[in-house]
């Protein structure tokens, strides 16, 4: 199943269900929120979640993309990506934690063909402060998955204040097809986790207290090219259609090894999105994030060929993202401020070399030599850290 047809399925079987499609799919949050981008589907629904009403009523499903950061480190392995989609569905106070599991149960089977036999299932434990989640245990029992009880990897929270709850999470095994599932979720890798379903039955205040929310919502995420990945029964996510034009074209241009080749991959679709959604280099904010992604692309490329330059990065890859993430602003401008970055990046690095050449750095630095190049020449500690190597 491509990614198109999986993401209709999606969208189709809420629909069926009085699910309204709700729009506002950019990664900016609005401008009350102290947040840089939109870290989950449910993001621009909290205060929905706390009980305001929503316009478009009780039962919502979106296709929201996302930036997080927090996982920079793990680029390159076969899971994360900087930017992805979240599939969610939302009762706001309608229906409960029972019927969503059902449902979601019934898409990953009926909906995208999972045997019952590849799915495993976790719930919220209980810890010192709220009781185990029985109720989604006895789903499950009934519908007859196999449960695994934690405390921590099921609750669910945006920040440390905000709604938040126990949550229980979908896994679906991706080892050998001839060999029968082992283990568990948390003692086998090879159950992967797809899609999260929220009870948002608390509010956690400053003080970390948790208040009952007069009327619980259910909140559901699944990221897509997870799923996608395991639809398409690939090992990774660069090996599915979403990646294709980037194994296509990338490969014969820059002869990278697998680890630096899904970094900047990674790297440049999360710019292009960023770039899309509005956002400009700078060292501040939304800006600097997009600034990172873009130095550590070209960090990795220049590694062991400085004469690599995105001058050469093929217009379809733009193209093919901005498609893919409904942005409509065109390549041109994308193409431009990554080159115009490129060109900054570069002059800076000559700079950082030139200036570190000089004898008096050519030991160990101290805090006032690291303020002295910062505030001095604009070299950045962490530039200059890289600059002067392991
Ligand atoms: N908000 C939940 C998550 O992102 C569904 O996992």
């Amino acid at each position: 199943m491509n990614t198109d047809r999986t993401l209709r399925t999606f969208t189709d079987f809420f629909r069926e269900r009085g699910h309204r499609l709700i729009t506002g799919s950019t990664l900016l949050p609005p401008p009350s929120d102290p947040v840089l981008f939109t870290t989950s589907g449910m993001h621009p629904l909290t205060p929905y979640l706390l009980g305001r009403p929503h316009p478009q009523g009780r039962r919502l499903v979106n296709v929201q993309r996302c930036l997080r950061t927090t996982d920079l480190d793990e680029i390159g392995d076969s899971t994360h990506l900087t930017v992805f989609e979240m599939l969610g569905s939302w009762s706001l106070g309608d229906y409960g934690h029972s019927q969503s599991l059902r449902w979601g149960y019934e898409l990953l089977r009926d909906g995208f063909g999972i045997p019952r036999g590849r799915m495993h299932a976790t719930v919220f434990g209980g810890d010192d402060q709220v009781g185990p989640d029985t109720e989604s245990l006895c789903t499950w029992r009934e519908l007859g998955l196999p449960v695994e009880l934690t405390r921590e990897e099921n609750w669910w929270d945006n920040g440390p204040v905000g709604p938040c709850g126990p949550d229980s999470e979908i896994f679906v095994w991706t080892g050998d097809s001839g060999t029968p599932p082992q283990g568990s979720p948390t003692t086998d890798p090879r159950w992967v986790e797809v899609w999260n379903h929220v009870l948002m039955r608390y509010h956690r205040h400053e003080d970390g207290s948790l208040e009952p929310l007069d009327r619980p919502s259910i909140d559901t995420g699944m990221g897509l090219e997870r799923l996608v990945t395991v639809l398409q029964d690939r090992t990774s996510v660069y090996e599915t259609d979403l990646f294709e034009p980037w194994t296509r074209l990338l490969p014969p241009l820059w002869d990278l090894d697998e680890p630096s080749m899904r970094l900047v991959c990674d790297h440049l679709r999360s710019s292009i999105v960023v770039l899309g959604d509005g956002v400009r280099p700078s060292n501040t904010g939304r800006g600097y994030v997009l600034r990172r992604l873009a130095r550590r692309l070209l960090t990795t490329l220049w590694r062991d060929d400085p004469s690599r330059t995105l001058s050469d990065l093929p217009v379809e890859l733009v193209e093919h993202t901005l498609d893919h993430f409904r942005q409509t602003g065109g390549s041109g401008p994308v193409r431009e401020v990554l080159l115009d970055e490129e060109r900054r990046f570069s002059t800076l690095l000559e700079r950082g070399r030139r200036v570190l050449s000089r004898p008096e750095f050519q030991g160990p630095l101290s805090q006032e030599d690291y303020a002295y190049l910062h505030d001095t020449h604009g070299l950045p500690r962490d530039l200059v850290a890289g600059l002067l190597g392991p």
